[in-house]
């Protein structure tokens, strides 16, 4: 008989018809006439309750223990008991793979988040990851789908790259060498024309400079794809290795960018409000009772656009004491994001117009020679989830920059060169995947909405 999947059974739905189910056994409970068995197959966040004569199955019915794998096939009925209004009973129980009480880590529930990350190979297999998991899905579905809909190709960029143009943070080394005796030039330093690709490689910390060379001819494109980032940062924001959307628009200026970027992030949030709502309700009420209010809100209400010289001026006379101190000048940290999005203005912000000295090289400059056509949006609990801005097209300001930033030109001749050939006016952003998860599912850590996630001292999975 064919699998029928659980989500399926539970929706309303005729019974009386024999079904076939495969799945994780949950939990058994009973007495000495009957089991209660609760299945569930990562379909949806509920289980499905098995009813099993105990007589009849006594020995297989011993080896049905939580985290055991079982395939069941009965008869779809009406359920009086409560919380479900179909269950099944059983007809035949087979085991596929048992899982021992006295060793299977998930045997209870309620483990901390903390605890279950050093199990990180099971974890998907509780409420929590499966709700989270499915809607990292939705997500990923969801962007895929919006830019197709928008006019918008997806452009591969590459993940090993030889440039580190971006300045985004220390980089992972890409070689084929020996790391213990690795060839070396008369002045002592390795020689990397002898690695795999004849010169120095990394993994990629941003697919913008590749992305931009496709926006300069196919018009809208989009890269999703895994960045890396070797900073030694442990917060609860922060991955080595983490997911980007980055689109990449010709003809668009800032205004259109934060357009895009506003439009882009509503669809997202109500796409994961309409598609996981079963999920999302588990989540509200595990973690965060308000997650639905706050997805709701955000959907609906305007972002506020603000200078960063307005925000520091807010900042400055908020008279509030940060940790870091904030003058015109400095990056912001989350904290004075926060404290904008969550008691200045009570809704996202896009912050334009930061000083150009704290922003990447390909930022349009603009004409008071301080600042830069950037823009970050900020969102309640999580600061900063999208980068971006209008790039530089202009030949002479671009190469100017590079110099001034001392970025060797030899690094940068091919991105250069859509500035002399068919320059244009564009723009575009970033937005890291796993913020976006974190803000949709509340989750308060990064390490909790990416499978196997990469941080500082850990990559065992
Ligand atoms: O602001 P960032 O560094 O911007 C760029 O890399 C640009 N090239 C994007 C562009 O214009 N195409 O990174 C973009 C976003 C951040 O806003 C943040 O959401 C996320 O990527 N991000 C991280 N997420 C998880 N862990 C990290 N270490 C991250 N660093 C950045
Ligand atoms: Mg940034």
């Amino acid at each position: 008989m064919k699998r029928t999947e659980i989500a399926k059974l539970l929706k309303p739905i005729e019974t009386g018809m024999e079904v076939f189910i495969q799945g994780w056994v949950r939990t058994k409970r009973g007495n000495k006439q009957v089991a209660f068995i609760a299945v569930n197959d990562g379909s949806i966040i509920h289980n499905i309750q098995v009813v099993a004569d105990a007589v009849a199955f006594e020995e297989v019915l011993k080896k049905v223990t939580t985290g055991a794998c079982i395939g069941v096939s009965g008869k779809l009925v009406e359920s009086l008991g409560q919380g479900q209004h179909v269950e099944i009973q059983a007809h035949t129980i087979e085991v596929y793979g048992t899982a021992d009480a006295d060793t299977y880590p998930l045997q209870k529930k309620g483990h901390s988040l903390e605890f279950l990350r050093e199990i990180a190979h099971l974890r998907p297999r509780t409420n929590t990851f499966g709700a989270v998991l499915r809607v990292r899905h939705a997500l990923a579905f969801a962007i895929h789908k919006y830019f197709n809909d928008h006019g918008f190709y997806y452009l591969h960029t590459p993940i090993i790259t030889g440039s580190d143009a971006e300045g985004a943070g220390a980089m992972f080394r890409v070689t084929t060498l020996d790391a213990g005796n690795p060839p070396r030039k008369e002045d002592g330093h390795v020689d990397f024309s002898q690695d795999f690709f004849g010169k120095e490689t990394s993994l990629t910390v941003s697919g913008q400079l590749e992305g931009e060379l496709g926006a300069l001819a196919l018009g809208r494109i989009y890269t999703f794809g895994p960045t890396f980032r070797a900073e030694n940062s442990n917060t609860p924001r922060h991955l080595a290795e983490f997911w980007m959307i980055e689109p990449e628009m010709a003809f668009y200026d800032i205004h259109d960018n934060m357009d895009l970027a506003e439009d882009f992030l509503k669809y997202l949030i109500g796409y994961a409000l309409d598609h996981c709502a079963d999920d999302l309700a588990f989540l509200s009420q595990m973690y965060d009772k308000e997650l639905l209010n706050t997805l709701e809100m955000i959907r609906s209400v305007q972002f506020e656009r603000l200078a960063y010289t307005e925000a520091i001026d807010i900042l400055e006379k908020s008279g509030h004491t940060f940790e870091f101190p904030v003058h015109w000048g400095t990056d912001l940290q989350s904290e004075h994001e926060r404290y904008l999005v969550e008691k200045h203005v009570g809704r996202p912000v896009i912050l334009t117009d930061y000083p150009r000295d704290i922003k990447a090289f390909y930022m349009k400059q603009n004409d008071d020679g301080k600042t830069v056509r950037a823009m970050d949006v900020l969102f309640p609990r999580i600061g900063e989830i999208i980068g971006g801005s209008q790039r530089e097209e202009n030949y002479d300001a671009l190469l100017n920059r590079i110099h001034e930033m001392g970025i060797p030109e030899k690094d940068v001749w091919w991105y250069l060169d859509t500035r002399r050939f068919g320059t244009a006016p564009h723009s575009g952003f970033g937005l890291g995947f796993e913020r976006l998860v974190q803000f949709v599912t509340g989750m308060t850590n990064i390490r909790d909405v990416i499978p196997f996630p990469r941080t500082p001292q850990n990559a065992e999975f």
